[in-house]
C-alpha cells in the first residue's frame, strides 16, 4: 500500500545549519535553512591535484583538505550572511569515505561546534546524497513523495539501492542490492584512465559519449538476482537482492583496446594532450579518432542500461512508488534521460538532485542533519571518523 509522506510541515521554526564535508576529493560547506532552502554551497574541487594520476591519491586529498578547510568554511558563512554565532548547529560527514579525508572535516567541525558552542551533528555521507533530492524538491515546494521509496546511490565510491522507510519521522534504510566490486564512477574514471580521455572520467566520458555511436560495441551484463540467504540481513522473507558488478566491463574494455590495436592511437592522444597546458574538453575530442568515440559511446549506454535495468527490476520486487537517483554518476546525461523515459512508461517517479548537487556537496549534508536536529540526536564529545560506515 502506498503512503504518502511530507516533507516537512513547516510546523517547526527555522534552523541554519552549516554543513561540512570532506569524505573524498572535495572540501565543501555548505549553510542550508531547515532542510528546505539551500543558502549558500561551496565546493572546493581537488581535480587538479589528482588529474595527473588518474584518481584520488588519499595522502594529497587529505593534504588538500587541510589547506582548503578554513577559507571553505568562512566562505560558506559568508555567502550566507551568516557567523559562527548566528547557525543553530554543524552538522558534518562521519563516513564513509577516506579516513584522512574525512578525519580533517570531522576534527575541524569537533573543534568549530566546542569553541562557538553549537550541537554537532554527524551524518553518512550516502544518507546526505538522498537528502540533496529531497533539499531540491522541498525547495521547489514538492513536500508530498510516494513511499514506499527505493534510492540508488551511483557515485566514485558506491553503487548502492536502499529501500526507505519512513517511520514515524526517522528514515530507515535496508539495503537490497550493492556492487560486489567496482562502483558505478569507478569504472568510468578507470575506463576514462585507460582511454587518457582525462580526469575525472565521468563528466569527460558522457561529453565524448554523444559524438559516438553506442550500439557500436555490444558489452553483456551478467544477472545477479538472487535471494538474500542471511536472515540477519533480510528484511523480508522471501526477498530478493539486485547485486551490480563493474570490475567486468573495465577488463572487457581493455581487451578491446587490445584486439584492436588501439594502444597505439591512446599514446597519440596523450603525447598531443600533454603538450597543451590546460586541454579543454573539444580538444580532447579532436584527439579521439572514430573507434575510441564509438567505444566510449558503447561503454556509457552499457553502464547506464544495466544501471536502470537493474533498479527497475528492484522496485517492481519491492513494488515501490518513487526512485530517487543520486550521487555524482547520476550527473550523467544518458542516465537521467534514459531513466526518466524508462521509469515513466513503468508508472514510477523519478527524482534526481540538479547537477551541482548530484556530485560531493556539503549542503545535502546540512540537510540530512535537520531530523537530527529536530530529534536532538547530537554528536557525542568523542565521536570519531568511520571510513565503512554503513547507511541503516
Ligand atoms: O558523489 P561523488 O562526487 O563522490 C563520491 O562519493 O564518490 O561522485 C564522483 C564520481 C566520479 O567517479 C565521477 O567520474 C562520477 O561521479 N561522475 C560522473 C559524471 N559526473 C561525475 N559519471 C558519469 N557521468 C557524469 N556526468
Ligand atoms: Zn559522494
Amino acid at each position: 500500500m502506498l503512503t504518502a509522506f511530507t516533507l516537512y510541515n513547516g510546523l517547526v521554526t527555522d534552523a541554519y545549519i552549516l554543513g561540512i564535508e570532506s569524505s573524498c576529493d572535495e572540501t565543501a560547506a555548505a549553510v542550508v535553512r531547515s532542510g528546505e532552502e539551500l543558502i549558500s554551497n561551496v565546493v572546493y574541487s581537488q581535480f587538479a591535484t589528482h588529474q595527473p594520476y588518474g584518481g584520488v591519491v588519499p595522502e594529497l586529498a587529505s593534504r588538500e583538505h587541510l589547506r582548503a578547510i578554513v577559507p571553505v568554511v568562512r566562505k560558506a558563512l559568508d555567502d550566507a550572511g551568516r557567523s559562527y554565532r548566528t547557525i543553530d548547529a554543524i552538522a558534518v560527514t562521519k563516513g564513509p569515505g577516506l579516513a584522512g579525508s574525512l578525519l580533517v572535516g570531522l576534527s575541524y567541525a569537533k573543534a568549530l561546534a566546542y569553541a562557538v558552542e553549537k550541537p554537532l551533528i554527524a551524518v553518512n555521507h550516502l544518507e546526505g546524497h538522498i537528502h540533496a533530492v529531497l533539499l531540491e524538491e522541498r525547495q521547489k515546494g514538492n513536500r508530498d513523495l510516494q513511499f514506499p521509496v527505493l534510492a540508488l546511490v551511483v557515485s566514485g565510491g558506491h553503487t548502492h539501492l536502499f529501500l526507505v522507510e519512513g517511520k514515524s519521522g526517522a528514515w530507515r534504510y535496508h539495503d537490497v542490492g550493492h556492487t560486489r566490486d567496482d562502483a558505478a564512477g569507478e569504472a568510468f574514471d578507470k575506463v576514462a584512465k585507460l582511454l587518457e580521455l582525462g580526469y575525472p572520467g565521468g563528466p569527460a566520458i558522457d561529453f565524448l559519449a554523444k559524438h559516438g555511436n553506442a550500439q557500436a560495441v555490444k558489452f553483456p551484463f551478467a544477472q545477479i538476482k538472487h535471494h538474500d540467504r542471511n536472515p540477519q540481513n533480510r528484511h523480508s522473507d522471501d526477498e530478493l537482492r539486485v547485486d551490480f558488478s563493474y570490475s567486468g566491463i573495465k577488463t572487457a574494455v581493455l581487451r578491446y583496446v587490445e584486439t584492436h590495436d588501439m594502444r597505439e592511437d591512446i599514446s597519440r592522444r596523450r603525447r598531443a594532450l600533454t603538450e597543451l597546458a590546460s586541454p579543454s574538453r573539444e580538444d580532447y575530442l579532436a584527439a579521439c579518432d572514430r573507434a575510441t568515440l564509438d567505444l566510449v559511446a558503447s561503454f556509457q549506454h552499457a553502464m547506464v542500461n544495466d544501471l536502470i535495468s537493474k533498479t527497475l527490476l528492484a522496485a517492481r520486487e519491492h513494488e515501490v512508488a518513487t526512485l530517487l537517483v543520486t550521487g555524482g554518476v547520476a550527473a550523467n546525461s544518458e542516465l537521467r534521460t534514459s531513466f526518466e523515459q524508462r521509469a515513466s512508461e513503468e508508472g514510477f517517479a523519478v527524482y534526481f538532485p540538479s547537477r551541482r548537487l548530484s556530485t560531493d556537496n556539503a549542503a545535502m549534508i546540512a540537510a540530512a542533519a535537520y531530523p537530527r536536529f529536530l530529534a536532538g540526536e547530537f554528536a557525542a564529545p568523542e565521536l570519531s571518523a568511520d571510513a565503512a560506515l554503513r547507511l541503516r
